[in-house]
């Protein structure tokens, strides 16, 4: 198995945890650093609904919580099922790319797509012109 398709399962396994009563999507991410270790995260929701938070953040989060900041990521997963556990496309939302970038300016981004394949990307091609802030700088 590719390490690709590692993550993306890594991704699949995640969102079985995930809390969404409100959206009924149900998403996972695997997130690898350049140490090769895995961490994982899925989207919880609150009944109050901004403060419900996106996989791929709970994973990153759960990432520089274990490796500190300074967290390299290499590559990025995310996966999502509907209410029917149907595997849904799950491009990352904006705020989640800027997100990945912050840790992973390389990262390598996979996700199914409608066609029912995986694309693969570096986060720079899903997100442009990223915004960066250099204290003082
Ligand atoms: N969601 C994620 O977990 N990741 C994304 O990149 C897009 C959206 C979650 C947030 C919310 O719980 C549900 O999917 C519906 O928006």
């Amino acid at each position: 198995m590719s390490d690709t398709d590692e993550l993306l399962d890594a991704a699949r396994a995640a969102r079985l945890r995930a809390y969404a009563p409100y959206s009924k999507l149900r998403v996972g991410s695997a997130v690898r650093s350049a140490s090769g270790q895995v961490y994982l995260g899925c989207n919880v929701e609150n009944a109050a609904f901004p403060i419900g938070g996106c996989a791929e953040h709970h994973a990153i989060v759960a990432a520089v919580m274990a490796e500190g900041p300074q967290l390299r990521l290499t590559a990025v997963a995310v996966a999502a099922l509907d209410d029917d556990d149907r595997e849904v496309p799950i491009p990352p939302c904006g705020a989640c790319r800027q997100f990945i970038y912050e840790f992973g300016p390389e990262a390598e981004v996979s996700f199914p797509v409608r066609s029912g394949e995986v694309l693969s990307l570096p986060i720079t091609a899903l997100l442009p012109h990223t915004f960066e802030f250099e204290p003082g700088g």
